[in-house]
């Protein structure tokens, strides 16, 4: 069992360069399946969804070819449609991506229900409802989601609500279907763009990403690319965070500042200062920060995996911040954590209100999802003391080499191996 062991209050410089984004390279790497000639796929970040989703593809039969650190070629023409079973499918949600894209493919997927961060109740009732517009039918059956379509048709599909892998799933599933189809109300997020740009440099026809209106006329046949994914959007915001907490200046490159937009303006407004370059941003982080509201939203709105992380800079802003929450039931979980650490925080229903506090004290902390891990991160960068953050394998599964990255910037961070306690427990049992 790894954790961080952070010694807060230091001064970080320097620079960092922010690896591929976690969320687009989580459906770039499945839409491989739908090309017909084999890809090469660049700037992709090593961290453990990216290592899971190539070992399932690799299971199923596709060839796998690490060139260098950060690129993949990628010949999925000898994968076979074998179920992608639970133990794979809890790891992480984007194995629900393996729906859309067998489906396009093969015409039928056997996926087990996907896993994630805990965040709530996270439904896939959409996802099925544009599989069903495109011809497929479902049932679920011993937590696998299979699906099977004779033909698959274009079609007009309006989402209740704006959902990402729906919208991705939609996507994958209409790119080789017979005809048009409409996705309206879709998700903006820029990886969903991403993945559009990723497809159309295969022969997709897809028009409108980016906007609530995607038009995908299927096509026959797509050629391999070679494709480089998007900067990660949350990693450069959580490093902006970082250099918030620690009152720090810090030089963040390899990011497209435009989609750093939401995260730049609430951190300029309670006092941080940030420059935006063609490809980096600088931030220093002021003496004293004021205390804001902010409000989750869809793309290009506040994003949703940032709040916690800016959450955690305005535990020390002067007065009161209202963090609101309108993605996910439930992401308030790490608040009880910042609250071992001396934050001052309530929380009713979806909102928190945070009162200011003038500093943090480092506590033991459980990191209780990726973006809790990074929040944690970020208060103990800023914080008195020695902070120790437990269960880091989530933080590890969406952040390339964080304490490397942290550390070269003059971060006081170790990542220490401990025995597992529950180890422990049953050898003590069994010698008794
Ligand atoms: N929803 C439904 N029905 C559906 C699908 C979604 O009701 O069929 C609801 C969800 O319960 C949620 C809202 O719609 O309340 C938005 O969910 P969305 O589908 O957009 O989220 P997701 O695809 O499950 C992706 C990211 C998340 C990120 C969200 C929102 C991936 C692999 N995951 O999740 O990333 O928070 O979009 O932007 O792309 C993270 O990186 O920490 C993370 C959780």
């Amino acid at each position: 069992m790894e954790k961080y062991v952070i010694k807060g209050g230091k001064t970080l410089s320097g620079e960092v360069v922010i690896s591929g984004a976690k969320n687009a390279v989580a459906a770039i790497l499945p839409c491989t399946i739908l090309s017909d000639e084999p890809c090469i796929i660049e700037n992709i970040p090593n961290i453990s969804d990216v290592t899971i989703t190539l070992q399932i593809m690799s299971e199923m039969g596709a060839k796998i070819r690490m060139l260098n650190k950060t690129t993949v070629e990628i010949d999925t023409r000898p994968l076979q449609n074998i179920p992608v079973p639970y133990e794979k499918a809890k790891l992480m949600r984007a194995s629900s991506y393996f729906l859309g894209t067998l489906l396009g493919r093969f015409h039928s997927a056997h996926v087990s229900m996907p896993g994630g961060c805990n965040l709530g109740d996270r439904p896939i009732d959409q996802h099925l409802k544009c599989f069903s517009a495109l011809g497929a039918e479902y049932e679920i059956n011993g937590g696998m989601v299979n699906l099977h379509a004779d033909k698959l048709i274009g079609s007009q599909i309006f989402f209740d609500k704006n959902t990402v892998g729906a919208t991705i799933n939609g996507i994958m599933a209409a790119v080789k279907a017979d005809g048009l189809t409409i996705i309206e109300n879709a998700a903006k997020e820029p990886h969903v763009v991403d993945l559009a740009n990723c497809l159309n440099s295969m022969g997709a026809d897809i028009l409108g990403a980016g906007t609530d209106v995607i038009k995908i006329r299927g096509v026959k046949y797509l050629h391999g690319t070679t494709y480089s994914v998007i900067p990660d959007q949350i990693e450069a915001g959580t490093f902006m965070a970082v250099a918030a907490a620690a009152r720090s200046n810090i030089l963040i490159r390899n990011v497209i500042p435009k989609h750093l937009e939401p995260i730049t303006q609430k951190l300029v407004k309670i006092g941080v200062q940030v420059e935006q370059f063609d490809d980096a941003v600088r931030v220093i982080g002021g003496p004293e920060y004021v205390g804001t509201s902010v409000k989750t939203n869809p793309h290009p709105g506040f994003p949703t995996d940032m709040q916690p992380q800016m959450a955690a800079v305005l535990t020390c802003a002067k007065g009161a911040s209202m963090v609101t929450e309108s993605i996910f039931d439930n992401r308030f979980r790490y608040v009880d954590e910042l609250r071992r650490m001396g934050a001052n925080i309530s929380v009713e229903g979806r909102v928190a209100v945070i009162e200011g506090v003038e500093r943090l004290k480092g506590a033991p902390v459980k990191a209780t999802d990726l973006r809790a891990g990074a929040a944690l991160i970020v208060a103990a960068l800023g914080a008195e003391g020695v902070t120790e953050i437990y269960d880091i394998f989530h933080v590890e599964r969406g952040y390339e080499n964080m304490e490397v990255k942290l550390r070269n910037l003059g971060a006081d961070i170790q990542k220490v191996d401990e025995p597992d306690p529950t180890a422990e427990e049953k050898a003590l049992k069994k010698a008794l």
